[in-house]
């Protein structure tokens, strides 16, 4: 690859150089950028390491560009940022650090770029560039980083001890790197995990639902998952899908592996979705089996309830994992509760109240569920497989002609709570709730239809028999 070349199609590395050349400064391009550079993958975040003062040369390279962009400063880093376009541009002096020995604080100091290339993640992440016109686009690789990348390696360039125990959160940044990259963990660099997953209990729970969210978002999310469990890290933040794994016998009957069933579902719905939510309802899908789980010397295993017990660990998991508590946890809560409904739908008895009742439910996300019901279908076998989609195909169709007929998905109220309040003279009470809920029931078992007037005459007919009284005008 030439580097000037790939450089050239960019002006801020040309901008930078120049202005370094003239504070005398030699400066690098270094870290994800040159990573990604020599990958070919695209990336918005570029990182210049300098000999020197980091703020300062921000500093002069804002005033250099035209459009003088404001210089964002972290004094307690020593690094200063500016936006260039869609580029944030961050600026740092090289650094050391050196372990007194009574503090496990790190005193960080001026470095050269050896030493600073030395104290990050992985090799893949040293990787320098120098941007000085003396030797514009030389790369400098004194941890074989390019070699890393050939060989799909994730390593640490200096002792992996030393690495994780710097920072915990690599460990699940190597893990990271690897499902994103489709790369390996090098032996060495996984046995200093396997020795430091521990640790990971001093990292905050927002950056580890980044890393783990970013390894959800991987095109086959399954690969990280396994890293994260035989590492032993997921066991320290996520128990509950740890549970999942292990298959009990009693006699001739086992149950499937919930965990690789789990996985499987994940990977299958990661095929047609690129949305974190619906990748997360497939890893909540089945987590209340381990609870759930009972046997029947009849039937053998059984997970009876295990979706509304999974919809009810829900909001507890997602606080604790430092996930949104908001819509976005109801939405999941909402899937794995509903993640059974459509297969008991199959049945050609099945009544329209019962799709009606689905629909209601599931309103707009009705499709997403059956995304979910789709990909829950792992087994091995291929003609059971087909007849399983074959019949959600079938489903399918019934929530079409329904809900073309009935339009309960997203269901409004034909009859508003201040109309029964204004038709009788109510204020707001428990009665008028009644009065909505019982439509809204009519509606859902085909009593009456969809429609006002019949809305209306139901009401009318309720309320005579609750001994409400129209409200007169006199
Ligand atoms: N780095 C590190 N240890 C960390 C985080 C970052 O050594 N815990 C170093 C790596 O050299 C990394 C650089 O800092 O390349 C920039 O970090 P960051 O922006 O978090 O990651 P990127 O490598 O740019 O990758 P991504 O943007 O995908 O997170």
């Amino acid at each position: 690859m030439n580097l000037k070349k790939s450089l050239a199609t960019i002006p801020i590395f040309q901008q930078v150089g120049t202005v370094a050349d003239q504070l005398n400064m030699e400066t690098y391009l270094v870290g994800g950028y040159v990573r990604d550079l020599l990958l070919d993958r695209p990336s918005k975040d570029i990182d210049f390491v300098c000999i020197g003062d980091g703020i300062k040369l921000a500093k002069a390279v804002s005033a250099a560009l035209p459009e003088r962009p404001p210089v964002a400063v972290f004094k307690n880093f020593g690094t200063a940022m500016i936006k260039v376009g869609d580029w944030e541009v961050e600026f740092v002096g090289a650094r050391k650090e050196s372990y007194q020995r009574h503090s496990r604080k790190p005193q960080v100091e001026a470095g050269t770029l050896q030493e600073d290339q030395e104290r990050r993640d992985f090799t893949i992440n040293t990787l320098g560039i120098s941007i000085n016109e003396a030797n514009y686009g030389e790369l400098l690789d004194p941890f074989d980083g390019v070699k890393d990348l050939k060989r799909k390696i994730i390593r640490t360039p200096a002792d992996p001890e030393l690495t994780f125990s710097d920072d915990p959160l690599r460990m699940m940044r190597a893990i990271r790197f690897a499902a994103q990259l489709k790369f390996d963990i090098a032996p060495d660099t996984f046995e200093g995990i396997l020795k430091n997953a521990d640790r990971l209990s001093i990292i905050s729970g927002e950056r580890i639902i980044d890393e783990l969210n970013k390894i959800i978002l991987t095109e086959k999310p399954s690969y990280g998952f396994k890293l994260l469990f035989v590492s032993g890290l997921l066991e320290h933040f996520f128990p509950e899908m740890v549970a999942l794994q292990g298959v009990d016998s009693v006699g001739d009957k086992s149950h499937k592996d919930n965990f690789y069933h789990t996985l499987q579902v994940l990977d299958n719905v990661s095929t047609r979705t690129d949305s974190l939510w619906l990748r997360w309802a497939a890893i909540m899908h089945d987590i209340a089996k381990p609870a759930t789980k009972r046997f029947n010397q009849k039937v053998g295993w059984t997970f009876h309830g295990h979706e509304d017990k999974g919809a009810r660990m829900t909001p507890g998991i997602f606080r604790r994992l430092k996930l949104p508590m908001d819509e976005r946890m109801k939405y999941v809560q909402k899937l794995v509760k509903l993640h059974l409904r459509p297969i008991a739908l199959v049945n050609d008895k099945v009544t329209d109240a019962a799709l009606r009742r689905l629909l209601f439910e599931a309103g707009d996300d009705i499709d997403d569920l059956m995304q979910l019901c789709r990909a829950d279908v792992t087994s091995k076998n291929d003609h059971k497989v087909k007849r399983f989609l074959a019949n959600f195909d079938k489903v399918e169709k019934k929530l079409q002609e329904v809900e073309a007929k009935d339009q309960v998905r997203n269901f409004q109220p034909p009859v508003s709570g201040d109309e029964i309040m204004a038709i009788f003279g109510l204020k707001p009470s428990r009665v008028v709730g009644d009065l909505k809920e019982e439509i809204k029931e009519a509606i859902l078992e085909g009593q009456i239809q969809n429609n006002k007037s019949e809305a209306l005459e139901l009401m009318y007919r309720l309320a005579a028999k609750k001994g409400i009284e129209k409200k007169t005008n006199h």
